[in-house]
């Protein structure tokens, strides 16, 4: 879809040329500065008892006297903040989006717009439009909406709100992706598959992509990672995906996402009900490859590597067998009791070769454990890290993403659950506290790093009748790359002496960092 920002001429609103005018009403009356025809075609359905200023209320209109736009649809808000902004449109688009209408002008009386609520606007719109057809082709015809424009109050409002909608393009070709990927069932989307499609998007974006193969992995010592593949058909692929846009010298924010393109439990195997969302367990390496995407979308001034494991997990006659014991990549060895618990174990080797990047800061993504789901269920994901200051930015970026997630503890309490008779470390503890004890065990691969961990089982996907890729949490990620990419570009401000503001703001950054990193050691 096509977005762009439109200041209405003299005539108003009314005068408006566009198939279908949105008109977002926050507030508990008709906005004084609606026009004319508007004011009253909404005052006399509020009289009729067609519409009131309170939450779910619709209204659509067709050839409303006096207004050029054929369609009009109302909507109430509560304010014009970004998650009211979504909802709004959201239900908005609903209407409209069945009909003959390929032009909808979008304008909000009551309130001004912010360009946080104009980028939400773009991802409600896209969100509310998708359709998967990669393996469907009796699925609907594409909506015939195809452009979008947001109408500003005057013309000082255009620039932020076109940058605004200019970021939630980014973020919404990236949430597009993954949501593709993700949702392609495993007989398509192979661990070569991610590869082709990380390859594609290097060429189309202007990403550098390389490809570690099996015997890559065999020579840096991935024993780990291999494991898990071990037992499948298919190759597994090692995918290294680098923006570049900043400095070479410029330490790189890393993201690894977890790629398993189906997850059977392997010899510890899963039930049969619901095994089929197992599919989704590359929700973590669409997130890498969507944020890739965006990241690369927005042009953005840094520089960020993302890692991919990807792989199968299967039984056969050459899996993996509990009570295994293999030797990762950072030298340590683990018992593998549980085969089911292979997550972890292929993400460990990632976050071990992520070292060689000397990033600035690393973040797994992952589908990680069941228990996520029990203690969060689908709204928020879980974060874990032992960095209070990384935790907050990612904390930060996910509210104003409206793709939030919650911190969780990693005391070292917790580690206990992880000790083996027969090697370094065991990859699964008891059942209770199964998403820490996880995180606990990454954590044991993470000691040179400034860490966080990502886990999206609740929240990379949806079950039942809508079942389906959310593509999250690529707007948390993408919202974090860019808040940091500002920061650096406020550093460089600073190393050349720029504002001793900035100097201050930073030192005490800095000292915190140092800080956490002796406590880790
Ligand atoms: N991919 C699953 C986690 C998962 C399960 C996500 C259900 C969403 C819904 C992961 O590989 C897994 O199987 N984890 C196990 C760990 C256990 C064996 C310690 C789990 O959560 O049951
Ligand atoms: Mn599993
Ligand atoms: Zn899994």
């Amino acid at each position: 879809m096509d977005f762009n920002t439109l200041v209405p001429g003299r005539a108003g609103l009314a005068g408006i040329d566009a198939d279908a005018l949105l008109v977002i009403v926050v507030g508990t009356k008709t906005p004084a500065e609606l026009d004319g025809p508007l004011a009253a075609a909404l005052g006399e359905a509020v009289k009729g008892g067609d519409f009131a200023f309170k939450a779910a209320q619709v209204l659509y209109a067709h050839r409303v006297s006096g207004v050029k736009a054929p369609r009009v649809a109302f909507v109430w808000a509560a304010d014009a903040g970004a998650k009211a902004m979504r909802r709004a449109v959201t239900a908005g688009v609903a209407l409209v989006k069945s009909g003959g209408a390929a032009h909808l002008a979008v304008t909000v009386a009551g309130a001004p717009l912010t360009d946080a609520a104009a980028e939400a606007l773009v991802l409600a719109a896209h969100d509310a439009t998708y359709v998967y057809r990669a393996t469907k082709p009796s699925a609907p015809a594409a909506a015939k909406l195809a452009r979008l424009s947001l109408v500003a109050a005057h013309a000082a409002e255009e620039k932020p709100l076109a940058a605004g909608l200019a970021r939630g393009r980014a973020v919404a070709a990236g949430v597009a992706l993954a949501r593709e990927c993700a949702n392609r069932p495993a007989n398509h989307c192979t661990p070569s598959y991610l590869a082709e499609q990380a390859v594609k998007l290097g060429k189309s974006r202007g990403l550098k992509v390389e490809v570690l193969e099996r015997r890559d992995c065999e020579r840096l010592g991935m024993g780990s990672f291999l494991a898990v593949a071990q037992g499948s058909e298919q190759p597994p692929k090692f995918i290294v995906m680098r923006w570049q846009g900043a400095g070479k010298g410029a330490a790189p924010l890393v993201l690894v996402g977890k790629g398993i393109t189906f997850d059977t439990g392997g010899i510890s195997i899963k039930p049969a009900a619901e095994m089929d969302e197992m599919k989704f367990d590359m929700g973590g390496a669409a997130s890498v490859l969507g944020t890739m995407c965006a990241v690369a979308e927005a042009k953005a001034h840094i520089n960020v590597v993302g890692l991919i494991p990807a792989c199968e997990n299967m039984p056969s006659g050459r899996a993996v067998k509990p009570g295994d014991v293999v030797k990762s990549l950072s030298g340590q060895t683990i018992e593998i009791l549980n085969t089911d618990a292979e997550g972890r174990l292929i993400l460990c080797d990632a976050l071990t070769y992520a070292e060689r990047l000397e990033p600035a800061a690393v973040v797994d993504i992952a589908t990680l454990t069941g228990a996520c789901v029990i203690a969060l269920g689908h709204h928020r994901s879980g974060l874990f890290s032992p960095d209070d200051e990384l935790a907050g930015e990612l904390l930060a970026a996910g509210d104003a993403a409206l793709d939030p997630a919650w911190r969780m503890p990693l005391d070292e309490e917790y580690d206990e659950a992880l000790k083996s008779n027969f090697a370094d470390m065991a990859n699964v503890g008891p059942r209770a506290g199964g998403a820490i004890t996880a995180a606990m065990f990454l954590r044991r691969f993470t000691a040179k790093l400034r860490w966080a961990h990502l886990d999206i089982a609740g929240t990379a996907w949806r079950s039942g009748t809508n079942k389906g890729s959310t593509g999250r949490p690529v707007p948390l990620l993408t919202r974090w790359v860019l808040a940091r990419a500002g920061a650096e570009g406020k550093a460089e401000g600073k190393a050349e002496g720029k504002t001793a503001k900035a100097v201050k703001a930073t030192k005490p950054a800095k000292a915190a960092r140092r800080a956490t990193r002796a406590n880790k050691g």
